[in-house]
């Protein structure tokens, strides 16, 4: 697909449902612009964005600050333990209170999947809402950081052939990506543990062994085992899981030369592959953690500019 030339205007950025392809590649193109070193000329002298994580995060909430501050967007922290939700203040509450005080998006994480739907419903919140990741649900601004790294590689999506490996269940990333990937006419295949495999899935690929997946494709996605998700019942150690359905450095050996290992991060090192792919010739992950500041600010150019 051609790269659209239009400026992108959204009013939340919740699910990648929500994106058409034009928007979606429009935002590629635009990071690609930052990256490059593009400034963003604001209509208004001054943006409140506040960064509310319910959930741990490294490189969500970190890459949302830095771009923050490169868009010279005032940044304003919330800490969830130090902050009133510890007397029981609801996320509707706290996100009225955020309107209120005229902040104007909020990056949202928080445990609850769709935790927005009753945020965007209201009449008396006017915050635009960044969803940085809602349970196992979705996490659209990894997934389209991701899609920014693997169209830097190949220029493309088209019948690209992308392996989405492991935790499937519980990874919003992986959800996030099967959608868009699939709609931007790549051919999904999916390997792991078929404990963490639904059928639900085969709408937008199919299940290899993993064997059989690692020659095949362009991009290795491999994803993190999820421990805080799964209530302590693992049927396998991390040696085990390795083995079984990580990328040994011995399975990196078969891959295509020109395909590329990725990961949402943080890695589990010799669980989901091998400690020395990480920082190897075919990873990709350093990139996705860098592209990760260009896609969130072209993200957060893209709310408030809908919002003037
Ligand atoms: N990839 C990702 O969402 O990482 P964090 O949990 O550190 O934000």
């Amino acid at each position: 697909m051609a790269l659209s030339t239009d400026k992108i205007s959204l009013k939340h950025l919740l699910t990648v449902e929500a994106l058409t392809d034009q928007e979606v590649m429009g935002l590629i193109k635009r990071a690609q612009q930052f990256k490059r070193g593009a400034v963003w000329q604001p209509k208004k002298s001054q943006y409140f964005v506040a960064n509310l994580f319910f959930e741990n995060s490294t490189r969500t909430h970190k890459s949302f600050e830095v771009a923050e501050r490169k868009l010279g967007i005032d940044s304003i922290e919330f800490d969830a333990s130090t902050s009133s939700v510890t007397k029981g203040e609801s996320l509707y509450d706290t996100v009225l209170t955020m309107s209120a005080l005229g902040v104007d998006a909020l990056v949202i994480r928080h445990s609850e999947e769709n935790y927005y739907n009753q945020l965007i419903q209201s009449k008396t919140v006017h915050c635009s809402i960044i969803n940085g990741g809602d349970g196992s649900g979705q996490h659209p601004s990894q997934s389209l950081l991701d899609l920014m790294t693997i169209y830097e590689e190949f220029g493309q999506f088209n019948r690209l052939k992308i392996g989405i490996i492991g935790d499937i269940t519980h990874s919003r990333v992986a959800k996030s990506n099967m959608q868009l990937l699939k709609r931007l006419g790549a051919e999904i295949y999916f390997s792991g543990p078929l404990e963490w495999y639904e059928q639900k899935f085969e709408v937008y690929g199919h299940y290899l062994p993993l064997d059989e997946l690692v020659p095949k494709v362009d991009v290795m996605m491999m994803l993190r085992v999820q421990h805080e998700r799964h209530d302590g019942k693992e049927s396998f150690s991390k040696a085990e899981y390795h083995q079984e359905y990580g990328l040994t450095v011995s399975r990196s050996q078969k891959m295509k030369h020109a395909a590329i290992i990725m990961h949402p991060a943080p890695v589990n090192r010799d669980v989901e592959l091998a400690d020395s792919l990480v920082e190897g010739l075919q990873s990709r992950i350093v990139a996705q953690m860098s592209n990760g500041v260009y896609m969130r600010m072209a993200i957060l150019e893209a709310i408030l500019e809908g919002r003037v």
